[in-house]
This record gives C-alpha cells, structure tokens and sequence, in this order.
C-alpha cells in the first residue's frame, strides 16, 4: 500500500508540490462523476466541488465508468446511508481495477467520520477530505495526481474552507441552495452531526450576499437557506448584528429572487419573529421544515431536544394562525432505546393532530460515540420495522388526504424542467408540492397558473390555466 499522508489543517500548500512537476503540466483528468448521498447540504458541497472542477477543465459524466475522477459525497447520519456508501464504493473498486488510473476521493459526513479507518482499509481510495476541508480539495486532486499520493484531511477547521466558485454550473437550474451556517451545538442524544460538521458557525452576510447575487446572475429563481440549524444564524458586523430574520429581510429585497425557503429548524430556536416572517415577507415560502423526532415528553428528553410535545404542538398553532395553509414538514423517528408502546402511540397522536404535509421517517440506529448509543433498552429491529411501517401508512394516509383536498385549486408554480417521465413540465408550489403539467419548454424559469387536476401521494397533476 502507498504512504499515506495526513494532512492537519492548513498543512498542506503549494510549496509541497515541486515546481518541476508544475511547470510539466502533467496530463490533468477530464472527466469526474459525482455520487451524492445525504441531506442538501451534502448536494451543495458536491455542487461546489463540480463548479471548481469544471473551471480547471474537468467535464462532467453520468456514468462513474466513464470518469477519471470519481468522489462519493457520504452520509453518516444513520446506518442505512453508511451501509450505501461501502456498497457504493464496492461498485467504484471493480471499476478501478479495471482502470487504475482512475482517483477515487471520499468526502462528507462518514469520510470523516471514518476518515484513517477507510484510507488504512481500502487501497482503492486516493484521498478522503472531511466537510470542512473542502476548499483544499484542488490542491488535494493535484497532489494525488501529481506524487500518487494518498492523502487524508479531515482536520476540525473552525469555518469550512469553499473551493472557489467557477462560473456556468447553474446555468440550467431555476433553484439553487446556499449555506448560511454549518455546525450543531446542540448534542441531540442520538445524534452524529455535531461531532462531523463541528460546531455551529455562520457565515458573512457580505459572502451570502455575493454567492445569492451569483446565482441570481445564472439565472436562478428560487434560493433555500441551508444549515444545521439556520435559526440560530448569527453575525456580528461592524454595521449592525445579523440574525436570520435580518438576513431574510435583507435577501429578499433583491429584485431578480422571485421565491425565499430555508430549512432546517430547531424547534426550540423557532422565535416569534422568524414565525412572523412567514407573514411580513412575501417571497418567503409558505413551508417550514421543522424536524419533531417524537411524540412523547419522556423520549423527547432522553433525545436531549430541549422542548415538550405542548411547545411543539403550541408553535404549529402559531404557524397557522399567523400563516394559514402553511405547509409542514418534518423528521421522526421510531424505536429510540427504551421507546414502549405507549410512547410510540403518542408519536401516532401527534401526527393524527397536526396533519403533516410530508414527513421523513426513520428507525432509530446507534451512532458511534453518541450518547445514545450507551443507552439500555435497545429496541429489537423487528418492533422498529413494525412501528415505522404503521406511522408511514397513517402518514401516506393524511398526505394523501391533503394533497387530494388541493383538486380543483389554481395554484402558482414555478417552472423547473422537463418531468422525468412522459416530457411533460414539472415544477413547485410555494408549499413546495411537485406538479406536472403539459407545456412549452420556454416557461422553464417562469411562474405559470395551474389547476390541480388529479392529486398522488407524491405529486399533483395539473393543466396551465
Ligand atoms: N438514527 C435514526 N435517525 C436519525 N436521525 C438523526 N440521527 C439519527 C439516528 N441516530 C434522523 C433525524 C434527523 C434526520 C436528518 O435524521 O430524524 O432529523
Ligand atoms: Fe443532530 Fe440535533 Fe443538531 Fe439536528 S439539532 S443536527 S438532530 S444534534
């Protein structure tokens, strides 16, 4: 097996490589395939990492058979991500060992999580680069092309370092994300981010701003805010103190941005003023996300969440008074250790009362090194598999109920791309439902009347008006 190289934060520079190597130009890689896996903020890491490739002359394939570079962009947030990864990555080494030229990186959550345990494993991969050292990824790809060397940099940066932004990328896209905080400080008993994203750090208004304004340029329509926990965003300027409901005012001042959406939020950051925001601000999307996890006071505080079903079911309220019809949104999961019966009813009892319009669903699994994970009264697999398989049919149920209640409605949707089956157009409501409809290519970008025609289960079919 090569040498392998750690690199600790800002270790590694150009002085590293020998000029000689330089000035040669050695052959660079053409081609590079990207897998993502994991929440927005994954596909917005991988986003960037495309731009800065394609600005040094690296094109984009569909198939990994076809790339030179090949990056798996991981999730470490549960099992069942982790276990895609190493069957991923399973997948891309018969593909090297047909093309040993070929560089495999792995980046994102379980890359550091995992970091000296994959590159020490698996000589296949050349380097592994954790969330918040991205923006040495360039020199990293160099490196590796250059020395053959493998490298690991999964140091714990406080601000995640960005490659820098090539121009172009976004052109066919309407929706784009941007990051506006990274981290968690809030330890939640079951959960990994915190110890792979870091602690919680926002960034400057002034680069929000400018890479908001970028997008706008290429033409983007609709901007979600991304973070851990966007609520607790903050920033000390020489001006005035941002918070986030400073900075959705300020952004959706900017002419050419026609929607606003932000996700995700901590129930226990959601103040009044950001709820009031749904009302004051017009561009900004009449749908939260905001992640419940439980149902019941006793597992909620074993969960470590800081809040009570009441001051849960007390914020839906207010959403809806101050907002009505707005959609919600939200992550649960089942078979936490030492979740019984009467816990998991009371979990049933809560989506009965609010009536989500979606919800992600997910059995509790242990992550190494969480508080949880040291906890008694595990739950067998086959009780999580039973109780989650019961909440997702009482969730299909109530999903359906509100989407069908849509029939007949003219609702305002903007226009995305093709749909990915039967050529027809497909778009979002502000509530952030996905519609399809038969139109012309041209209103790709613009904001189009439809009436809801038929509702699914995760669709709504509609025709212009
Ligand atoms: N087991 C199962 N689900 C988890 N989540 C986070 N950690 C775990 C875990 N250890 C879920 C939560 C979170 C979503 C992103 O993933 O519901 O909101
Ligand atoms: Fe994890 Fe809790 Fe932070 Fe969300 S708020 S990322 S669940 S620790």
């Amino acid at each position: 097996m090569s040498k392998v190289k750690e690199f600790h934060p800002f270790e590694l520079n150009s002085e590293r490589i020998p000029q000689a190597f330089l000035m040669k130009e050695i052959s660079l890689p053409k081609h590079f395939y990207i897998k993502t896996m994991g929440c927005q903020m994954n596909a917005y890491d991988s986003d960037s990492l495309a731009q800065a490739m394609i600005k040094d002359g690296i094109s984009p394939v569909n198939t990994p058979e076809n790339a030179d570079i090949i990056l798996l962009n991981t999730c470490a947030v549960r099992a069942k991500p982790e276990q895609k990864a190493y069957s991923f990555l399973g997948r891309m080494f018969s593909i090297k060992k047909e093309n040993p030229d070929l560089i495999l990186g792995v980046i994102g959550c379980l890359a550091q999580m995992k970091a000296l345990d994959l590159i020490k494993r698996f000589p296949e991969i050349d380097f592994i680069l954790g969330p918040r050292e991205l923006g040495r990824f360039q020199e990293v790809l160099k490196t590796v092309e250059i020395d053959h060397g493998r490298i690991v940099a999964a140091g714990s940066n406080p601000a995640p370092l960005r490659p820098e932004h090539g121009k172009g990328y976004f052109e066919k896209r309407v929706a784009g994300y941007v990051s506006i905080m990274e981290g968690c400080n809030n330890f939640c008993s079951y959960c990994i981010v915190p110890y792979v994203r870091g602690r919680e750090i926002s960034r400057s208004p002034h680069e929000i701003l400018i890479e908001v304004e970028n997008l706008l340029t290429a033409g983007i329509k609709e901007i979600t805010l991304l973070g851990q926990n966007v609520n607790s965003y903050l920033w000390d300027g020489r001006d005035k103190k941002w918070n986030f409901r400073v900075l959705l005012d300020e952004l959706s001042r900017l002419d050419r941005l026609l929607r606003l959406r932000f996700t995700t939020s901590h129930p226990k950051d959601l103040s009044d003023d950001l709820i009031h925001s749904f009302h004051d601000i017009r561009k900004l999307c009449p749908h939260i996300h905001l992640p419940f996890q439980a149902g019941s006071n006793r597992i909620l505080k074993l969960m470590r969440r800081g809040y009570t079903r009441e001051a849960y079911l007390e914020l839906i309220k207010k959403l809806r008074q101050v907002k009505p019809g707005i959609a919600i949104t939200s992550d649960v999961m089942v078979g936490f250790p030492g979740e019984m019966d009467e816990d998991f009813e009371l979990t049933l009892d809560l989506l009965r009362n609010v009536e989500f319009d979606s919800l992600f669903s997910f059995k509790y699994s242990d992550r190494s090194g969480t508080s949880a994970e040291a906890m008694n009264n595990k739950i067998r697999d086959s009780v999580k598999a039973a109780r989650l398989s019961v909440l997702q049919d009482l969730q299909k149920e109530i999903t359906l109920k509100k989407n069908k209640e849509l029939e007949g409605k003219r609702l305002e949707v903007l226009v995305e791309g093709k749909s990915k089956r039967g050529g027809q157009l497909t778009g979002r409501t502000v509530s952030n439902k996905v519609v399809n409809f038969n139109g012309n290519n041209s209103l790709i970008g613009s904001l189009v009347t439809v009436n809801i025609k038929r509702s699914f289960l995760n669709s709504l079919r509609a025709e212009l008006t």
